[in-house]
């Protein structure tokens, strides 16, 4: 596996990731109300990219009302296999490099693999709805 940055002037490789991401996307809608290019106000976006060149997971650094979000994305019929604990070590690693002290997220609360791979990271729980929790990394 190796990690790729996603260049906002080429959105054709995360286009086709997300056309095989399926129900994937039903716990991941940032996109739903956000163009591709929406990328260019990110702090990093990746993908990594499996030996026979297909993207498996992707993950942003966004900053948005002054504050870091995560992002992170497997493709349906890849979770489980260490992609999404791949991908929080990519991130974790350009924040530190990228100097960012403090990342938030927001997951449904039923999201059960979502929530074990963000407290495995170190994620604190701030904040909770009933179908969302908030969380928090780093101080
Ligand atoms: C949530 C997600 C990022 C996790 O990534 P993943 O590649 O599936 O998970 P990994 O294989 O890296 O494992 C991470 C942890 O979750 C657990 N886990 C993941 N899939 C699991 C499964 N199918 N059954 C049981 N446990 C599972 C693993 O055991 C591991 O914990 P451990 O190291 O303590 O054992 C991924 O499943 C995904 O993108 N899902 C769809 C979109 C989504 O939910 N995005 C996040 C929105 S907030």
């Amino acid at each position: 596996m190796k990690i790729e940055k996603v260049d906002s002037s080429d959105l054709s490789l995360l286009k086709n990731f997300l056309s095989t991401c399926g129900l994937s996307l039903a716990r991941f809608r940032y996109y739903r109300t956000r163009p591709l290019s929406i990328i260019q106000n990110h702090l990093t976006t990746l993908l990594a990219i499996n030996e026979s060149n297909i993207p498996m997971v992707y993950g942003h650094l966004d900053k948005e009302d002054g504050k870091v979000w995560l992002g992170i994305c497997v493709s349906e019929g890849n979770e489980g296999k260490g992609y999404g604990n791949f991908m929080m070590k990519a991130l974790l690693e350009e924040a530190v490099k990228l100097k960012t002290d403090v990342i938030y997220l927001t997951v449904d609360k039923e999201n059960y693999n979502a929530l074990r791979l963000y407290e495995n990271f170190g994620f604190k729980k701030v904040r909770e709805s009933h179908t969302t929790i908030w969380y928090k990394w780093g101080n």
